[in-house]
């Protein structure tokens, strides 16, 4: 059997189109980033993200195509994310997959973008299911149990700011550039954890997040700094904050891999290309003799391809969307 399907992936700030042959084969990914237009804001501008949305998706639809060798007419299924993500850059990616599964004639597939990150790691890859993945991206900061395809047991989320999200803050106080956290990675690499940083990891048993607080600590530091006159040493601010991320994620991800008793660890969205995080979760599931995998760098941060990997089993499922598909904000795993 083979079954190929275009997707469609547009809820932040890139536009991507992908085709995946049977969820881990993929024959073409094309993404255009915006990064390099919202740089100069210090964050996305939603309606500005749309406008380069609706310029760039049919042309890129179309080079894909190309990209691939195939025609519309060899593709089996549509598919789209619709949430979670900014509802106007949603909206773009949504319309475009409706036109295209009713003037072919073919099931649409709607698909949850955190869905997407965790099959970042089916792609080119054989998982073994129990598994817990720890979700980490712009927007979430989530550990997840699976035990099957498509089967979603949410055992912790933030409180407050996503991991991304605190990257990308601590970056914006010192003036480093967007998106924060490649550049805190490279920078930390030069730094040393120097200064103590708070780890929180909230009541005993809790597999939630917060990281509000150490972002608060890190601005403090500098404000402090700043007041006495004293110089600030970026490369260590940035190796200390992102020591004290890390070493909350891998304790939780480990306390949580042990508790539900699994073999295997999985990694996903933009912060699981951190280096520290890579080499911290490699070392303690060696250590406890886990299996961990995370996606290649280009499979980290939003992608179709990924949305292409679970629309396969969405379509093996039969779990098609009528075409009047509409787009969310926010959305859960299991909506
Ligand atoms: O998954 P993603 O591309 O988009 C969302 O769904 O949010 O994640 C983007 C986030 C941004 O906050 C970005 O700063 C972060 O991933 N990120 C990183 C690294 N690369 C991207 N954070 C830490 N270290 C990195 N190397
Ligand atoms: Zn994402």
């Amino acid at each position: 059997m083979s079954v190929k399907i275009l997707a469609i992936e547009t809820s932040c700030d890139e536009t991507a189109v992908a085709v995946v042959e049977n969820g881990n084969k993929v024959l073409v990914n094309e993404v255009l980033s915006q990064i390099d237009i919202h740089k100069e804001f210090g964050g996305v501008v939603p309606e500005v993200a749309s406008r380069y949305h609706m310029e760039g998706i049919i042309p890129l639809i179309e080079k894909a195509l190309k990209g691939s060798g195939l025609t519309l007419e060899d593709v089996d299924a549509v598919a789209v994310t619709n949430g979670p993500g900014l509802i106007g850059a949603l909206l773009v990616g949504v319309s475009a997959a409706k036109a295209l599964a009713f003037s072919l004639n073919k099931p649409l597939i709607a698909v949850n973008h955190l869905s997407g990150h965790i099959y970042a790691n089916f792609i080119d890859n054989e998982v073994e299911f129990p598994l817990v993945t720890l979700i980490v991206s712009g927007g979430h900061t989530d550990l997840i149990y699976m035990d099957g395809h498509l089967n979603y047991e949410i055992l912790g989320q933030t409180r407050d700011d996503a991991a991304g999200e605190a990257f990308d803050k601590i970056a914006r106080a010192m003036n480093l550039g967007y998106p924060g956290g490649p550049i805190v990675d490279n920078m930390a690499k030069n730094g040393e954890d120097s200064i103590k940083f708070p780890r929180v990891h909230l009541e005993k048993g809790s597999y939630d997040f917060s990281f509000s607080g150490l972002k608060s600590a890190v601005i403090n530091h500098l404000h402090n700094q700043k007041q006495k006159g004293l110089e600030i040493n970026v490369e260590d601010v940035c190796a200390s904050f992102q020591q004290a991320v890390v070493d909350v994620l891998v304790d939780k991800t480990i306390e949580c891999a042990k508790h539900k008793k699994v073999k295997n660890v999985l990694m996903a969205g933009g912060v699981s290309a951190n280096s520290a995080l890579r080499e911290l979760m490699s070392q303690r599931c060696q250590k406890e003799k886990l299996n961990l995998y995370y996606p290649p760098l280009k499979y980290c941060t939003d992608n179709a391809a990924m949305i292409g990997a679970v629309a396969f089993h969405q379509f093996i499922a039969q779990d098609f969307a009528p075409l009047d598909l509409n787009a969310y904000s926010s959305m859960s795993l299991n909506d």
